[in-house]
This record gives structure tokens, sequence and C-alpha cells, in this order.
């Protein structure tokens, strides 16, 4: 038996260099038992224990293997589970004579090694939305930051590209129970593990983001079950706002109640009237990150009184630069949907959910992000205004974001397209996909989504023709 030792237990490049060789010279998994130093004690006091004696380079063979193994094996080897090494081995093996191994759903190989990547993808999301940074005085210059973190694998190294990205110009450490990552703003280094002690248990940002999470928990969307399942309760002990949580909860049906009492909005301040306060009030507007990110509003246009407002989900980066919603890409297939199905754009109100372009460099450019659920809710103030400002008769909603924003839930656009949904203020709204996804689509999906589309548009025209309304000959 071949016994193979991985020094640092998440050192992929370590075991794919030991693992080409061993399959290249022939040895079936049976013959080689992998370990990692960490598993034992016997094995870290005695490494490396490769008992393994090199074959006659005349045996060696060519060793394959496909990206798609690659990337997985790169996020199991993370996974704690002492059998994985042994399975990618396996898998490695196997590949060699079934390279289409991987996507056979009914083989347990290939089922276990999904299973690990699934959960090492999730303890890494984990890790990206539950560290809390505590600010450290320092005697001279600025804060230093310290997080506490115990993930469930070993995905502190792969993260901490992710968090020296993101808090590039700041000086952090993450402190864990295997080891410690430090960025001076300059360099990544690790030290030895650490303890939770070792992480102050309050700072003063604290009450700026616990006062944030006040503000933004929506108890008219409080599902227990489905927050717990995000936030599982073993990570609450290390989130301050978490402390919140269970009081939170007992007010939220007196807070919900309250709300749809006075149908409050989710800000104090009465909503504009005119057009020129609602663009101001949207332009000051910072309630969530996207009106934070610099990007100019892009406000609705077109008549008052229209009879129909057609509602995007946000403004792309040619919406941006321009000012006015619908006139890259998506506003130009929709343009040519619209014109076919005898609808007057320039006759109906055009606007978005949410009224900042929400994106992510990359380089120079700028990658169109969905806005989240939560940033939809809370632009649906100022939707809620600019409907009443407005006062369109009907509305056709373009994708499940806009069918959010007007219906307070995610819709299923393949269940509700078709017929008209009532509003709470009795105002007819269709529901479709939005242009951008016929954009992405090729071959017979796009022939029959942009059919189903059309069909969609056909049904709203038809009633505005009823209507005698915006019908112009198609
Ligand atoms: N997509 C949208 O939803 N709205 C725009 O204004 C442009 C693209």
């Amino acid at each position: 038996m071949i016994v193979a030792t991985l020094q640092e237990p998440d050192d992929f490049e370590a075991w794919r260099d030991e693992a080409r060789r061993l399959v290249s010279q022939g040895h079936a998994p049976h013959e080689v038992s992998w370990r990692d130093a960490a598993e034992s004690e016997d094995l870290f006091a005695a490494p490396p224990a490769h008992t393994f004696s090199p074959a006659p380079a005349t045996s060696a063979r060519t060793v394959r293997a496909n990206r798609a193994f690659l990337d997985q094996a790169h996020l199991a080897i993370l996974h704690r589970d002492g059998a994985r090494l042994d399975l990618l081995y396996r898998i490695l093996w196997r590949l060699q004579d079934e390279p289409r191994l991987l996507g056979d759903p009914a083989d347990p190989d290939a089922g276990a090694l999904h299973r690990l990547v699934r959960q090492v993808r999730r303890d890494i999301h984990k890790m990206r939305a539950f560290l809390r940074f505590r600010a450290m005085p320092e005697d001279t210059g600025p804060p230093r930051y310290l997080a506490w973190f115990e993930p469930d694998h070993r995905i502190e190294r792969a993260n901490a590209a992710f968090f020296r990205d993101r808090f590039a110009s700041q000086r952090w450490s993450i402190l864990t129970p295997r080891l410690t990552l430090h960025w001076d703003g300059k360099s990544l280094n690790e030290a030895p593990p650490a303890r939770r002690e070792d992480v102050p248990a309050h700072d003063a940002t604290e009450d700026l983001w616990l006062g944030y999470y006040r503000s933004i928990f929506n108890p008219a969307r409080l599902k227990v079950g489905a927050m717990v399942k995000e936030m599982p309760r073993r990570y609450w002990k290390n989130l301050p706002e978490a402390a919140q949580i269970p009081a939170l909860i007992a007010g939220a049906q007196q807070r919900e109640a309250a709300m749809i009492a006075t149908g409050a909005p989710p800000a104090d301040e009465p909503a504009p009237t005119t057009r020129e306060a609602l663009a101001d009030g949207i332009a000051q507007c910072r309630r969530c990150p996207i009106g934070c990110n610099g990007t100019a509003p892009v406000l609705g246009e077109g008549p008052l009184d229209p009879p129909l407002l057609i509602l995007g989900e946000q403004p792309g980066d040619t919406e941006e630069r321009t000012g006015r919603p619908f006139v890259g890409p998506a506003g130009e297939l929709l343009n040519a949907h619209l014109t076919r199905a005898g609808i007057a754009r320039a006759q109906a109100y055009v606007t978005n959910a949410v009224k900042h372009f929400k994106f992510e460099r990359q380089g120079r450019r700028l990658l169109h992000q969905n806005p989240t659920a939560n940033e939809i809710d809370h632009c649906r103030w100022w939707l809620e205004a600019e409907r009443a400002l407005v006062r369109p008769r009907a509305i056709l909603a373009l994708g499940a974001s806009a069918g959010r924003a007007l219906l307070g839930r995610t819709p299923s656009i393949g269940r509700e397209r078709g017929c008209p949904i009532p509003l709470p203020d009795g105002t007819p709204m269709w529901l479709t996909v939005h242009p951008s996804y016929l954009l992405r689509l090729n071959g017979a999906a796009s022939t029959r989504e942009t059919e189903r589309f059309k069909a969609d548009l056909a049904l709203v025209s038809a009633h505005l023709a009823r209507e005698n309304r915006l019908h112009t000959p198609a």
C-alpha cells in the first residue's frame, strides 16, 4: 500500500502533482491511501510517510483531467471529510477511461464530489456574508479591523483574496481556530490560530451597523424558517445584529400591522407629489447600497395619466450615461416588439423598479448586477410615489424584479403571465419576461420565448385597444 500524505490539507497543487504522478505510474485507487497531516498527530509528527517508490519511467502514461474536475477538486479538497482525498484520487483514476463520469447523476463518486463541493461553496458564502469586523483603535494611524470566524471547512485561504479585494484600503485580520490572516494594505500574511476572545466584543461602528439592520428589517417580509436557513443559528453568536433578532421577530407582527394600517412607507418623510420633487428625492436617496454607488439616477419618462406604464428592472450603463430608461440593447428590442404589437411607446410612461444602475467593476467594464429583493423593496417607496403621481391605467411589468416591485413578492412569470393581475388599487398589471432575458437566449429557446413574449404584448395591446387608447396601426 502506498501512503500519500499531504502536509497542508488544503494544498490542492501538492495533491494534484502527487495524484498525477501516481496515476501516470499506474497505481490503482486500492493501492493508494491518502492522508493529510492534519488528520492524525502521528502523521503530523512523522511526515511525510510517503512509502511510494517510483515505477520505471517507461510505465508512465499521460494523465487527463478536465477543467470541470479540476475546478471541483479545488473546492472539494477544502472539505473536512477525511475521505475526500481518496475520493478525488478515485475519480481522477476513473476519468482516464470515463471522461463523462462527472456528468452521470447516478454515479456515487460523482454524487459524493458534488455534495462536497456544494457544502464548501455554502461555507465560503457564509464566511463572506457573516464575518463581522470590529475596529481596534490604534495609537497612530487609522484603526485596524479584527474579525473572528469559525468555518466548517478549510476555506480561510480560499476566501482571503475576496476580503483583500473588498477591503483593500483597510488593515485587517481574520482570526480563526486554524490560522490567522493579516492584511496590512499591501500584503497578505498568515499567523498561527487564534481564540475568539482575541477579538473585542464590541466597537463603536457596531452601533451604526445595528441601527442599519433594524431599519432594513422588514416585518412584512419576515419568514423565520427562510431566515434561519439563510443565516443558521450557529453563526448568530458572532453576529452583533443577531442578538436583536428575537426581539425583532417578536415585534414583527405588530410592526407589520402598523405598516398596513397606516400605509406608511419605510421612511418618515411625505411622498413627493411633483416630478421635480420626485427627481430630487431619488437623486438624494441613500437608503440602499445602490443609491450610494455614485451613479446618476435614471428617472421615468413619458406623459402623466398614461394608458400604460412600462416597468423594467433597473437602468443599465447606457441608460445611466444618457439618463433615460430603456435606450440600450434591451430597450431597442423592447421598442421593436412594442411597435410590432401596436403599442406606442411615446404614449406610455417608462420607468424602472430600481432607479440606479447596480454594477460590478471588472477592469474598465461595469457589469450589470441584479438588484437584491431587499434593494427592490427599498426602492418601492419611490415607485409608489411615482405611480401616485403618474396615475397609469394599466401596467406592463418586465421581469420578476418589476413584478416584485409592484406585488411585494417575487412572482412566478411562468405561472402568472397571460392574464392581468389586479394591484391593490385596482390597476391591472401584465407580467412578462424582461427583454434582456430574450437577448441571452439562442436557437429554439429564443424562438419559443420570443413567441411567448409577443403573445403577452398582444394581450396588453388588445386591452389597450378595448380601452381605445395607445393603439397604433400595427
Ligand atoms: N433594463 C431595464 O430594466 N431598464 C432599463 O432602463 C434598461 C435595461
